[in-house]
């Protein structure tokens, strides 16, 4: 198939447009540059031997889509292209509406005008808010998102669900994510975030390779096991693998498709910063300070429903998504940016 990807020279974006490339699909990146580097099209095709196009522009320029969706013959899309800093929501709320609400429902317009109609799209496990209950499976009443970046998130799924049900010739994943960490095992490829990490795993990550003192610990007085947040972190290529298999799965089934990507596996803060420095070789010091305004106390996955519907699961371990992030950041490519 001709995949159009937008935001794929982002993090997770990269990751998939390799993936697809190495299942055999012709692949078109549409990135407007404003997270990420014109350079990650070329590792990409460096890593799969295949070039990569990059259009650079933005998801929200409806004739550009349109132009290139019909140019490129595309068939599907998956949808990447977004603001995820939780934190500059807030500050900047109008910015992320513009670009994740208005971004999907203009990519959804132009689909619409190309005949496209197989869209896979990047949701979030903060769709649940503070879950009702442990291990969150699909059908999980959804909460109240605590900032702009997750209630665009929860518009975007809810548009849509409307899009389908007026028109059941639609082929829509919406994919939950809950913690996409790691890098592809070439370190050519990985999340490369700019100034300081919002993130636990890229803030352990510069830690351990000295450009940051220490790892500040948002709490430790959560109900949890050693009283830290616990999260169910997943290898982005495992993550990846599992939009390949939604792909399918579209491919044989008209309408909606939601589920959720995680391991099933709760990890503390703790112990992912145990688990990189027994890893890395390297020391991951770290200090208490007090909760992060809008943290869950415990977030993890019922990966049940994607086993059942797309025989998918994650592969890769705790340690995997350590020792890859590992040889990303310091190999030299990743964490290159200040
Ligand atoms: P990222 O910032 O690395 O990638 C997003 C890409 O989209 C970047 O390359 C950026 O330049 C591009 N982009 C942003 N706005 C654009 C626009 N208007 N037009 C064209 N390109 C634009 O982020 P990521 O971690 O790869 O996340 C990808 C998607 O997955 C996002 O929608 C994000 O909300 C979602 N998601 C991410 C996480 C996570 O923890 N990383 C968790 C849940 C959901
Ligand atoms: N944490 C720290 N120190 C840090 C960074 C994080 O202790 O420097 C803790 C947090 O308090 C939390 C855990 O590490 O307990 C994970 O935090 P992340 O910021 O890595 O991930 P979140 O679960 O908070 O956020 C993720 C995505 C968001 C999404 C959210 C809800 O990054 O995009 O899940 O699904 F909105």
């Amino acid at each position: 198939m001709n995949i159009l990807i937008t935001g794929g020279n982002g993090y997770i974006g990269s990751h998939a447009c390799l993936v697809l490339q190495q299942a055999g699909h012709g692949v078109v990146s549409l990135d407007n540059l404003s997270n990420s580097r014109a350079d990650v099209a070329e590792r990409v095709a460096r890593i799969s031997g295949r070039p990569l196009r990059l259009v650079e522009g933005d998801v929200r320029d409806r004739e550009l889509l349109e132009r290139v969706l019909r140019q490129e013959k595309i068939e599907a899309v998956f949808h990447f292209a977004g603001l995820k800093a939780v934190g500059e929501s807030v500050s900047r709320p109008l910015r992320y509406y513009d670009c994740n609400v208005g971004g999907a429902v203009a990519l959804c317009r132009a689909m619409a005008a190309a005949a496209v109609k197989v869209l896979v799209f990047s949701s979030s496990a903060t769709v649940y808010g503070e879950p009702a209950r442990m291990p969150v499976a699909e059908d999980c009443p959804l909460g109240e998102p605590t900032n702009p970046y997750g209630r665009s998130k929860l518009m975007i799924e809810q548009i849509l669900a409307d899009l389908s049900r007026a028109d059941p010739s639609w082929r829509i994943a919406r994919l939950r994510y809950f913690n996409p960490v790691g890098a592809h095992e070439s370190g050519l490829i990985g999340e490369d975030p700019s100034g300081e990490p919002a993130n636990l795993m890229p803030y352990v990550a510069q830690v351990a390779a000295g450009k940051r003192e220490s790892l500040q610990v948002f709490g430790t007085d959560y109900p949890t096991a050693d009283g830290t947040g616990v999260r169910d972190y997943i290898h982005v290529m495992d993550l990846v693998e599992g939009h390949l298999a939604a792909l399918e799965y579209l491919r044989r089934h008209p309408g909606l498709l939601t589920v959720n990507l995680g391991t099933g596996r709760g990890l503390s803060v703790l112990e992912m910063a145990e688990t990189f420095a027994r890893v890395s070789g390297r020391p991951v010091p770290y200090r208490v300070t007090a909760r992060r305004p809008g943290d869950v106390a415990a977030c993890w996955a019922d990966p049940a429903l994607a086993q059942r519907l797309l025989g998918w699961r994650a592969q890769r371990s705790v340690e995997d998504m350590c020792r890859d992030t590992w040889r990303w950041v310091s190999g030299g490519v990743g964490g290159a940016r200040e």
